[in-house]
């Protein structure tokens, strides 16, 4: 199963969709197997977008991204990268298609409320800056065989 990094942003938490948000995850058949609110550091957050550092938009990504509590979850499931950009969306919000996070309440590019890691490279890098190996889970939860069909090798 793969993992992924998705950062609640600072906006959508002070518009108050926490639980919108993790609803949307929850209910596609996404385990969360990490868990946390914080305010992340100016030092954390240009490490986390080290690789968009010198664009036009960095210094205010980063000035947004550390203004107010955020909250991290890391999830689990196929493909859950995908998967969990899918349900996000486009990345400006008044391009994203209806039905999906950003596309249901977002209007802005900076403000669009949710981040998630692109690749398994990503999220293993992403994961590791927010989130001691300790902190997730490694139980997994009991209703898995509700969501994937497990009688075969694969889950599928
Ligand atoms: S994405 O979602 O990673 O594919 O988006 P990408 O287009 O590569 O953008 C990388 C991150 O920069 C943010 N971004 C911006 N913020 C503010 N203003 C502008 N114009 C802008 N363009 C891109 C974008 O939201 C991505 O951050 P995250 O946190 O991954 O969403």
């Amino acid at each position: 199963m793969q993992k992924t990094l998705v950062i609640i942003k600072p906006d959508a938490v002070q518009r108050r969709l926490i639980g919108k948000i993790i609803n949307r995850f929850e209910e596609k058949g996404l385990e969360i197997v990490g868990l946390k609110m914080t305010v992340i550091s100016e030092g954390l957050a240009k490490e986390h977008y080290s690789v968009h550092e010198g664009r036009e938009y960095y210094e205010n990504l980063i000035k947004f991204m550390t203004s107010g509590p955020v909250v991290m979850l890391v999830l689990r499931g196929m493909n859950a990268i995908e998967v969990t950009r899918k349900l996000m969306g486009s990345t400006f919000g008044y391009e994203a298609d209806p039905g999906t996070i950003r596309g249901d309440y977002a209007m802005s590019k900076r403000f669009n409320l949710i981040h998630g890691s692109d690749s398994e490279e990503s999220a293993e890098r992403e994961i590791s800056l927010f989130f001691e190996n300790g902190d997730l889970t490694q139980n997994e939860q009991s209703g898995l065989k509700w969501i994937y069909d497990m009688s075969g090798e694969n889950p599928l």
